[in-house]
């Protein structure tokens, strides 16, 4: 059965009063250890029911890595895999060399490191297990605004690796890279940073407050449009999906912009993200509100206007980093988002709103989507003994 729109809708009078309190991330699972001296040797826990990276508050540094399965992979050799990566993130995330580790000084600051595995479309076809996946689970459909480059599209495996120091997360991805390449080949590898101080929201590479509206972990809302509770697939309670969309910006267009053609654009000025309808960042938008003239202060071509929810279900969560490549030859820049989203159902709940701002968006006149992925995330390891993606194969 599919999710219905009835229970997307379920909590909606508990989702109008999270808006104003801010996403405040709380940090439930993360250890302090001596942290009045190195932040460096915090953990958060590998084990439980649902993956950490996506109720975590995100760390400053995370890669991306899409892997395909080498052609003729069958279902032993991905448990084997999956038994390799549910090994290598228990150790490397609580400050332990893997086995084998060939750099075991590095594995010392985990530095809040989160390992979190997902599953593309295609794997499902090698390990013969098509009545398993997830309706959702296909590629996007393509939007007029998508200028695609096969490269940083698709993938059968995804590792989301994120640490508060950019070399933490480099160990990992080596390692957990390096001890499966007998089964996998690197499709895609995206790294991006944050750079928001704790409790605050961060700001991209436009200078926009990004992040604001959210969907806070640790709250009904959270469990209700993020995680999976099993009813359609027992196999996928405490999952949920990602989708992965790289957005490239066009910063030296975006230069042409005053502060107040950023502000209109957005729909929040950029000096501290309020909406245009109010005075602080968390003000909920009143998109109703107009001047003295009669105009709307929040125009309804702005982004925030096209993003907003038409109705409770039409909200995931964001989890998003920025990037800043080296630029191709004649060009100055290479910066964008590395837009990644969260939620139940891709078609339900993301969709609706990839396709209004397709349709229309000021901000589309400065950003395009270069790259797309889509991926369920299994449920977490309970404890010792298990391996990540058991719940699909058992
Ligand atoms: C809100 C930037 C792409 C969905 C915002 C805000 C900014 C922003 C600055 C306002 C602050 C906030 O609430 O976070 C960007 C940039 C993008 C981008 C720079 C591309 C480079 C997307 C995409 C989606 C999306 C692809 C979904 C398909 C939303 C939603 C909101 C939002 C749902 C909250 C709207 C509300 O107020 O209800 N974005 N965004 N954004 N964005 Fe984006």
């Amino acid at each position: 059965a599919r999710l219905s729109r009835r229970r997307l809708l379920g909590g909606a009078a508990a989702a109008g009063a999270a808006g104003a309190a801010g996403i405040g991330w709380g940090a439930a699972a993360v250890t302090h250890r001596d942290h009045d001296r190195d932040p460096g040797l915090d953990t958060v826990a590998f084990y439980g029911a649902k993956q950490a990276g996506i109720a975590t508050e995100p760390p400053l540094h995370a890669a991306f890595v899409a892997f395909d399965l080498k052609p003729g992979s069958r279902r032993e050799d991905v448990i084997g895999l999956l038994k390799i990566w549910t090994d290598d993130a228990s150790r490397l995330t609580q400050g332990k060399p893997a086995l084998a580790d060939t750099e075991p000084e590095l594995a010392a600051r985990p530095a809040r490191l989160t390992v979190t595995v997902g599953f593309g479309p295609e794997l499902f076809t090698a390990v013969a297990l098509e009545d398993q996946r997830p309706h959702w689970l296909k590629p996007l459909p393509p939007f007029g605004i998508d200028k695609l480059d096969a490269a940083w599209c698709g993938g059968d495996l995804l590792l989301q690796i994120c640490a508060e120091e950019a070399t933490t997360v480099s160990h990992a991805v080596r390692v957990l890279s390096k001890h499966v390449k007998s089964l996998v080949t690197v499709r895609w590898v995206q790294r991006g940073f944050r750079n928001a101080a704790r409790g605050q929201t961060m700001r991209n590479l436009m200078g926009s407050v990004d992040g604001t509206v959210n969907i806070a972990p640790g709250t009904v809302d959270f469990d209700r449009l993020v995680w999976d509770d099993g009813s359609s697939r027992p196999w996928l309670a405490g999952g949920t999906s990602m989708v992965m969309r790289r957005i490239a910006m066009n910063l030296e267009t975006w230069d042409e912009l005053d502060a107040e053609g950023r502000a209109l654009t957005i729909g929040r000025t950029v000096e501290d993200g309020a909406p245009l309808s109010g005075t602080r960042e968390f003000d909920v938008p009143d998109f109703a509100a107009v001047d003295r003239y009669g105009i709307p202060k929040i125009p309804p071509s702005s982004h925030i206007a096209r993003a907003h929810r038409t109705h409770d279900g039409e909200r995931f969560l964001r989890r998003g980093y920025n990037y800043d490549d080296a630029p191709a030859p004649g060009h100055m820049s290479n910066s964008g988002l590395l837009f990644a989203s969260f939620q139940r159902d891709i078609d339900a709940q993301f969709l609706p709103v990839q396709r209004r701002l397709a349709d229309f968006d000021a901000l589309n006149q400065w950003t395009t989507p270069v790259g797309s992925a889509v991926f369920v995330i299994p449920p977490g390891v309970p404890g010792p003994g298990g391996y990540l993606g058991q719940q699909l194969f058992e």
